[in-house]
């Protein structure tokens, strides 16, 4: 078998707001199919990193190899929906390939026509989810950056979340509190505490 494909590494990463500093000497890389948890303390700047890898946020110093094949998905911690925007329409907007293709792919997450047809603000945290998730699939990210999707959300979303990345074959970085969500997720977990 060939060895996994090297997606992504951050070598020697630093990172200060203000003179505080968020990470020093901060390294990692992400393989082709990995699943990595990110997890540490409110503040530890855990979202920072995610920023930073989506070039939102600019490394003060520190090296960050992409590989060719390299596309990322952000699902942030917040939303950006407008007022009366539908699921529908949500993925009319962010997706990059049909969205009956979407919804087939993202099947295992329950999310019905009646669903998307309904105002996304109108909808459970849980529902609201899914349909985030379902969006982010239709990007065909090769690594997914999950921003505490855990957070809020239903036992059944939860669940349904948990058996959905258990089967992903592709790359994520999962973000969450849940030390048992990301112990039965993930392959490996990155601490983030500060200034590390
Ligand atoms: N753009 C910014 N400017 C200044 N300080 C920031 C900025 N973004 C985040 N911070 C600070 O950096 C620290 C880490 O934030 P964040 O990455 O959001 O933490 P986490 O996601 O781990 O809770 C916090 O103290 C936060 O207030
Ligand atoms: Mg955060």
């Amino acid at each position: 078998m060939a060895a996994p494909l090297n997606l992504l590494q951050l070598t020697q990463g630093e990172k200060t707001f203000g003179g505080q500093h968020i990470f020093q000497k901060a390294s990692f890389a992400v393989n082709e199919g990995e699943h990595l948890g990110v997890i540490g303390p409110n503040g530890a700047g855990k979202t920072t990193l995610f920023r930073i890898l989506i070039g939102e946020e600019d490394l003060d110093s520190g090296q960050m190899i992409k590989s060719q094949t390299l596309k990322l998905g952000y699902l942030s911690q917040h939303d950006h929906w407008g007022e009366t925007e539908t699921g529908n329409q949500f993925l009319e907007r962010v997706c990059q390939m049909p969205t009956w293709q979407v919804k087939s792919s993202g099947r295992d997450l329950r999310v019905s026509e009646a669903m998307l047809d309904r105002p996304i603000l109108s909808l459970s945290g849980g529902y609201r989810m899914r349909i985030k998730l379902l969006g982010l699939l239709g990007q065909k990210p090769t690594l997914m950056l999950l921003d505490e999707p855990t957070n809020y959300l239903d036992l059944e979303t939860t669940l349904l979340l948990e058996r959905f990345l258990q089967n992903f074959d592709g790359a994520f970085m999962l973000i969450s509190h849940d030390r048992e969500f990301l112990r039965r997720t993930t392959d490996h977990i990155l601490e983030v505490e500060q200034g590390k």
